[in-house]
C-alpha cells in the first residue's frame, strides 16, 4: 500500500481541488475512477485512444517514460501541451498534481 497522493484540478471548475490517496501500481486513471472523478477512457486503458488525456502540473519526472504510441495518441487529443500525458499509462509513484481537461469537449463515456 503506497501513500502517494494525487491532487486533481479541473478545467471545468477551477475552484475545485480533490486530493486522493492511490493504491500501489495504480494509474492516474485508476485514481480518478476509484474516487468517482469523471475522466473519459474510451479504449479501456490500453493506450489506444486519447480520451484519458490529462495535464501533469507536478511530478512529471516521476512518471513512467512516455512511449511512442502514447505520444501519437496525445497528438490527437484536444489541446495537447508539453505536460500532456495519457492517464491510463501513468503509474503513480510519487505525489503528483494533475489537471483534468474539460470533459464536455470529449466524446466519450
Ligand atoms: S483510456 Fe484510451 S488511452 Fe487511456
Amino acid at each position: 500500500m503506497s501513500n502517494h497522493k494525487v491532487l486533481f484540478r479541473f478545467e471545468e471548475d477551477p475552484d475545485k481541488q480533490v486530493v486522493v490517496v492511490v493504491d500501489d501500481k495504480d494509474t492516474i486513471l485508476d485514481a480518478a475512477l476509484d474516487n468517482n472523478l469523471h475522466l473519459n477512457h474510451n479504449c479501456g486503458a490500453v493506450c489506444a485512444c486519447s480520451t484519458c488525456h490529462v495535464y501533469i502540473e507536478k511530478g512529471m519526472n516521476d512518471l513512467p517514460e512516455i512511449s511512442d504510441k502514447e505520444e501519437d495518441f496525445i497528438d490527437r487529443a484536444e489541446n495537447p501541451r508539453i505536460n500532456s500525458r495519457l492517464a491510463c499509462q501513468c503509474i503513480v509513484s510519487s505525489d503528483i498534481e494533475v489537471t483534468i481537461p474539460d470533459q464536455s469537449c470529449i466524446i466519450g463515456h
